[in-house]
């Protein structure tokens, strides 16, 4: 075993016990509060952060008509994080709500285990970690027969997109209920926009264009690890976690990351799984022997590049991340789908969404993803005298509708299984991200077919476990070079 650093080390140890603690448990199922009347929804939290505690508000504020719901469990692979997220949770919520002692507050590889160990059927795991981890989850939570809600991107690279389409296959043979966090398609505005659009209101699509650009954010630009007194002391593999958006293995890079939500609601305004998130045509293993059916890009070319290589203390990046993208996917009727995105500070902001008809132009996002300016119009500008339609009423919040919906489904056994779809959109997002990686036109079945970035998370034991890609001598990781590394992004 590798020495860690100190302070690491005294986390490990102290997550070490907690382990052996939860390892007892792990496969008893807890009591039920009121036995057999008891029927309270259960959730385990996996991946306490920002989003993940985002995610389990929003389970324990499900409106009454689909509660109760109960916080049981949280696992993750830093202690702090599960105790913020706890914290924060039990303020709003109080300890009813949030029953998570610190025998079912978890910390470590396996933790994702004993949170789901201790759930019972019809009970809900949350994924909200980086997303390279959500197959070796998602698997376990099926053989467990767990209902799941995992965030977007749900894959990181064609390796992980496989291993869910698989993985789901099970999932929708036990009838799991199985949510995705692309939680646009639950917005009602760009439901009924959706819906116009496919009654051929603005006449066939031929283009539509999305825009994610603004300055940096969240941990897509990193400096060597050395550097950075927070982190220099820290295990190479959690600080690759903690920096997830900076390494393309754990998250797909910034691309998945921010760039999913406006690229799948682009392949929803052209039918994508409209209305049947186990994609309604083609097979996505045999793209190019359906590909008439297929509908979502089968091809993308693209450009990028790294404008700024250091940061405004002229220490270096060394992240995996290009600072802007632009790409051309292609359908396979000839329709594009164009999507534009930067991280640089001082240029012009976008974030939105427009479809181009024959007959119309459409709006359905712009400054964010709620709440959602849906309308259209006659001609190709959002002109206010052309509007033929508009969405009527103010929109509610889709990160709780999206909750609301899986509820219902819960409760009154409706079908509900949205990995597919998410599965697809990720792996529209590899496919874009790849060309732009290679500088080669990189079809579906390239990029669903590439070499894993990282095969063996369902491996990783200890916090001295090898990480997935490691640096050079001064701090600096592999980095795509279009035009010579071709096959491969790094
Ligand atoms: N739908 C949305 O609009 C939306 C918004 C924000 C984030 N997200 C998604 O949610 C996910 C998490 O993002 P975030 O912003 O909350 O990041 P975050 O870093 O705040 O939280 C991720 C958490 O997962 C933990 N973690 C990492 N690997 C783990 C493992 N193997 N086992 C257990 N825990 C592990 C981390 O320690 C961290 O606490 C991402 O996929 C992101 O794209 C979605």
């Amino acid at each position: 075993m590798e020495k860690t650093p100190s302070t690491s080390r005294r986390d490990f140890i102290a997550t070490t016990g907690k382990i052996t603690a939860a390892s007892a448990l792990a496969g008893v199922a807890l009591p039920y509060v009121h036995g057999a009347v008891d029927d309270t929804v259960r959730v385990a939290l996996v991946g306490c952060g920002g989003r993940g505690t985002g995610a389990a508000d929003n389970a324990l504020s499900v409106s009454a008509a689909h509660g109760p719901t109960k916080l049981v469990a949280m696992a993750d692979v830093f202690d702090d994080k599960v105790k913020g997220s706890h914290n924060a949770l039990s303020k709003k919520h109080g300890k009813e709500k949030v029953d998570v002692p610190a025998d079912r507050q978890y910390v470590g590889f396996d933790a994702y285990k004993h949170a789901i160990d201790g759930l019972r059927k019809g009970d809900i795991a949350i994924f909200t970690t980086p997303p390279a981890f959500r197959w070796v989850f998602f698997q376990y939570a099926v053989q467990k027969g767990v209902n799941v809600f995992m965030e977007k991107p749900v894959t990181a690279d064609g390796f992980g997109t496989k291993k869910i389409l698989e993985i789901n296959k099970e999932a929708k043979r036990k009838n799991l209920k199985v949510a995705v966090g692309l939680m646009c398609r639950h917005s009602r505005a760009r439901t009924a926009m959706a819906e116009r659009i496919q009654n051929g209101d603005i006449g066939d699509i031929v283009l539509m264009r999305s825009y994610r650009m603004h300055g940096p954010v969240a941990s897509a630009h990193s400096i060597p690890r050395a550097m950075s007194p927070e982190f220099k002391d820290m295990e190479e593999i959690r600080w690759q976690i903690r920096r997830f958006h900076s390494f393309i293995w754990a998250s797909g890079g910034l691309f998945n990351d921010f760039y999913i939500h406006n690229i799948d609601e682009c392949c929803w305004m052209k039918g994508a799984a409209m209305g049947d998130p186990n994609n309604s045509g083609g097979d996505p293993l045999k793209v190019e022997e359906t590909r008439e059916k297929f509908p979502w890009p089968v091809m993308a070319q693209a450009t990028g590049g790294k404008h700024y290589v250091k940061n405004g203390q002229g220490q270096p990046y060394v992240d995996q991340n290009f600072d802007s993208y632009s790409v051309e996917y292609t359908y396979a009727d000839g329709t594009k789908l164009m999507h534009y995105g930067r991280t640089i500070e001082g240029c012009h902001n976008e974030f939105a969404s427009y479809v181009h008809g024959t007959k119309g132009f459409g709006v359905f996002s712009q400054g964010g993803h709620f709440p959602a300016p849906s309308a259209l119009y006659k001609g190709q500008t959002p002109n206010p005298k052309n509007q033929i339609w508009k969405f009527p009423v103010s929109e509610s919040n889709p990160y709780q509708d999206e909750w609301d919906d899986l509820l219902d489904a819960v409760r009154n056994d409706k079908p509900y299984n949205e990995a597919d779809r998410g599965a697809l959109a990720s792996q529209v997002c590899n496919m874009g991200r790849m060309a732009a990686h290679t500088g080669q036109r990189i079809t579906w079945d390239m990029a669903l077919n590439a070499e894993p970035l990282a095969g063996n998370l369902d491996k990783l034991m200890g916090f001295d476990s090898k990480a997935p890609v490691l640096a050079d001598a001064n701090g600096f990781y592999p980095v795509p070079q279009p035009g010579i590394k071709k096959d491969r992004e790094y």
